[in-house]
This record gives C-alpha cells, structure tokens and sequence, in this order.
C-alpha cells in the first residue's frame, strides 16, 4: 500500500511541482518565517548591492520541503542577478561544473541542490572557483604538462544540503555565511496557506487552514500539498469551501492522523515498538524491516519525529519515547476507513 507521500500519481506530482513554482514568493517581505534568517539575509543582501559586489557563498542547510530551493530565488531576484540551477549528482565531472560557471554572469547565483552528493573530483574543482573565482587545468601529462588558469565571473554558490554533517570541513568553510532552516510553527504555516490559498483562488476559512497547517509537519511544500488535496476533496465531496470539519475529514481519508503523521511515520514508531521492544535498533536494521532506504528515514522522515519528541538519536541507534508510546496508543479516529487517492 501506498503511504501519503506516494498518494499521487507522477502526473499529479508533475502538476504538483509546476503548482509549487507558482505559489513561490519572489522576494523577501513575501517569504513567511525563518525570522532570524531573512532579517540576516537583507543586511547582507543589501551590503553586497550597495557595493555592487557579489554576495558571499551561502549554505543553507535542514530538512526537505522548508524552502531551500525558493529563498535561493528570492535572493537572486533581491539581488537583481541571474540564477542557474543544478544538483550535486548531476555534476558529474569538473568539466560539467565549468561548464555552468562559464556561462554564468558576474554576480549571478549558482544554486547546487543537494551538494552533499557532489563527487569528490567536482568538489576540489569547486575550491578555487570559490575561492579565487579561477579554474586550474592541466594539459597534456608527464614533463609536456602545462597548467592554465581559466577566469570565471564574480559568481554568489548558495549551497543546500539536507545533511550539511556529511560535507567536509574544507567545503564548509569555504561559505561565508551559513543557515540552518528551522521547522515552521502552525502559525507560519497557516499564513503560508492562507497566501497560496488567496493565489490559487481557494475558498478557505481560518479553522480550515489551521487544520491544514497543524498537519503539515511542520513544512511549506506539505501545507501547499494538502491544500491542494484538500481543495479537491471539497470540490468533488463537498460545496468547495475549506472548512475546520471537511480539511479534518479530507486529511483523514488521507490518512494523516492528528499530528500531521502518515502511514510510514507511524509505521517507523510502531515497528521500534513492536518488533525492538522500543529500541534502540540501528538505523539500517529499521530501514531493512521497513523497506525503506536508509537515507530517506534519516533524511525524511526522522527530523521531524526527532523535532516533536517521539523519537531519540542514541549512540546505540534509534529509540522511541515515552510521549510516542503515549500517542500510538491512543484511539486512532477517523484514520484508515478509507482513501481519496491512489498512485499509478
Ligand atoms: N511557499 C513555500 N514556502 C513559503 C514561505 N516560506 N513563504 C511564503 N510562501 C511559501
């Protein structure tokens, strides 16, 4: 069976993506939370503009879906610079990173997605683009080689990693600046739906969002994800409004339970109770009982369960805690009497 997050065909999830780029604030009074970094960020957003300089390398760090990719946009167009965008795998080779850096203008931002999965050979080739703005090749081999030192432009690397604890020091600190993004409170979310419910021409009243936003995990992309999962359901069930009691039932045949966990949050808390007597259990011995890779449960799923105190990080592996055992033991409502949507 499918969990939540899998509930959508590929077509839906395409549409998803194409949906998620429109509801994208473009600048940094439209973008909601992350206080401390925003108000960081025009300071040093405004220096860099006031000496027309470019911005200096920014990583921005924590757990998918907190809007990453979007304040990497945001301050590009801050800037009033261009902005390319890749990933860490798909820069295979040096030649496919000077490929883009060529390319780009003085003062664009180069935005890497995932860098933590950059090979080791793109990643030495990064140093003195970064440092120097300077590219080193060598040409032919043996007493023929010679060395040339290739000029790039004056480039700003915003960096995102899910698991900045994997890059190497002489990376990190090669970034000026350094964010970590925090989870948004219900609040947050609520204005978060609210906008892209006004964007999306979505009829939706306050206890409706705030039901959305309390389970959401505490993430943008879920909330706007809902929303729309949400909007069908009204739509197809009910006279199209967003109310407290049609988002509660939306989301239950979802099979999003009350503090916003999917068939696989619980499945990873049950399985720790049932099968390792609460643990701890290493985490690839939970991934391989729950089919799951190893990387995704850390990546995915575990900081959020980690961020509302259900589950602990021991040196011996992973744990539940007392207020999960307390939760999964309650009357489970509403949840698995029926679903809304299929995959493929
Ligand atoms: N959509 C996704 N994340 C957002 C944010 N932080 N602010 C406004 N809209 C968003």
């Amino acid at each position: 069976m499918p969990d939540s997050r899998e509930l959508i065909s590929t077509e839906k999830q395409a549409e998803d993506e194409c949906v998620e780029v429109s509801l994208r604030p473009n600048y940094l009074h439209e973008y909601i939370g992350q206080e401390v970094v925003k108000e960081n960020l025009s300071v040093f957003i405004e220096a860099a503009r006031r000496r027309g300089d470019a911005l200096d390398h920014i990583l921005l760090s924590g757990p998918p879906g907190l809007g990453k990719t979007t304040l990497a946009h945001v301050i590009a167009n801050e800037l009033g610079v261009g902005i390319r965008v890749t990933s860490g795998p798909a820069i295979e080779r040096p030649g496919d990173l000077v490929a883009i850096l060529t390319n780009l203008e003085d003062r664009d931002v180069l935005f890497i997605d995932e860098i933590h999965r950059l090979s080791h050979v793109a990643e030495e080739a990064l140093y003195p683009a970064m440092e120097d703005f300077s590219y080193d090749w060598v040409a032919g081999k043996g007493p023929q080689a010679r060395t040339y030192r290739l000029k790039l432009p004056k480039f700003t690397l915003i960096a995102a990693t899910t698991r900045s604890g994997l890059l190497t020091s002489p990376l990190r600190d090669r970034f000026g600046i350094s964010f970590r993004l925090e989870y948004y409170s219900h609040e947050e979310l609520y204005q978060v739906v609210k906008r892209s419910a006004k964007i999306l021409d979505i009829p939706l009243d306050k206890g409706g969002g705030m039901e959305i936003a309390r389970r959401s995990r505490g993430t943008p992309r879920i909330a706007n994800r809902l929303l729309r999962r949400v909007r069908d359901f009204a739509q197809v069930r009910k006279d199209g409004e967003i109310s407290k009691e049609v988002a509660a039932e939306a989301l239950a045949m979802l099979d999003i339970d009350e503090m916003g966990l999917d068939r696989l949050d619980r499945q990873v808390l049950l399985t720790i109770i049932e099968n390792y007597g609460g643990g701890p259990v290493g985490l690839s011995t939970l991934a391989a009982s729950l089919s799951e890779d190893p990387g995704t449960l850390e990546d995915v799923y575990e900081p959020y369960l980690l961020q509302i105190g259900f589950l602990e990080r021991t040196p011996r592996g992973r744990s539940v805690t007392k207020k999960a055992i307390e939760y999964m033991g309650k009357p489970l409502g509403a949840r698995n009497q029926g679903r809304l949507f299929e995959g493929p």
